[in-house]
């Protein structure tokens, strides 16, 4: 078996929502991205990736590339999934902690649960996410922006 794990953070600006774990959140502000912003999306790729030995969610999908200009990060989640059953792999589960002073994520998480393991093809057991603030310290404290980390187990077909 092997593991992964992911980091990514995005910063906040002007909006009326964010789009996490493929759930659409109103909220005061809005995430800056080439992409959707899906922070959560963007750690749980990269741990993925890394887990497989594939790199990063940049190398294969760079913000440079005007196609992916507000991307739905659920299509790069989808490839990252064929990347790694193409490499002879599967999920085994994922944990993913958000870091946010606000929003509150806890009433979504179970429809963030129901969207990525639809996405990845995962019981609802091998997939968790939770929320924590960082009780207003740092970047995330200042509500400038949120933080996402994800841990992944994977194994050989
Ligand atoms: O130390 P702990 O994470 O328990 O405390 P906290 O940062 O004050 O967060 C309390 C609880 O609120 C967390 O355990 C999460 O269940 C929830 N939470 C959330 O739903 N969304 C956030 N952005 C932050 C925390
Ligand atoms: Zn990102």
């Amino acid at each position: 078996m092997r593991i992964g794990q992911g980091y990514d953070a995005h910063r906040f600006k002007e909006g009326d929502h964010i789009i996490l774990g493929g759930v659409r959140i109103p909220f005061d502000k809005g995430m800056a991205a080439h992409s959707d912003g899906d922070v959560l999306i963007h750690a749980i790729c990269d741990a993925l990736l890394g887990a497989a030995a594939l790199g990063d969610i940049g190398k294969h999908f760079p913000d440079t590339d005007p196609d992916l200009k507000g991307v739905d990060s659920r299509i790069l989640l989808r490839k990252v999934a064929e990347l790694l059953t193409t490499k002879g792999y599967k999920i085994i589960n994922i944990d993913a902690t958000v870091v946010a002073q606000k929003p509150k994520i806890s009433p979504h998480i179970p429809e963030m649960r129901k969207i990525l393991g639809s996405d990845l093809n995962l019981n609802n057991d091998d997939l968790n996410i939770k929320g924590t603030t960082t009780e207003k310290m740092g970047f995330t404290g200042r509500e400038e922006g949120i933080a996402c980390y994800a841990a992944c187990l994977i194994d050989s077909i």
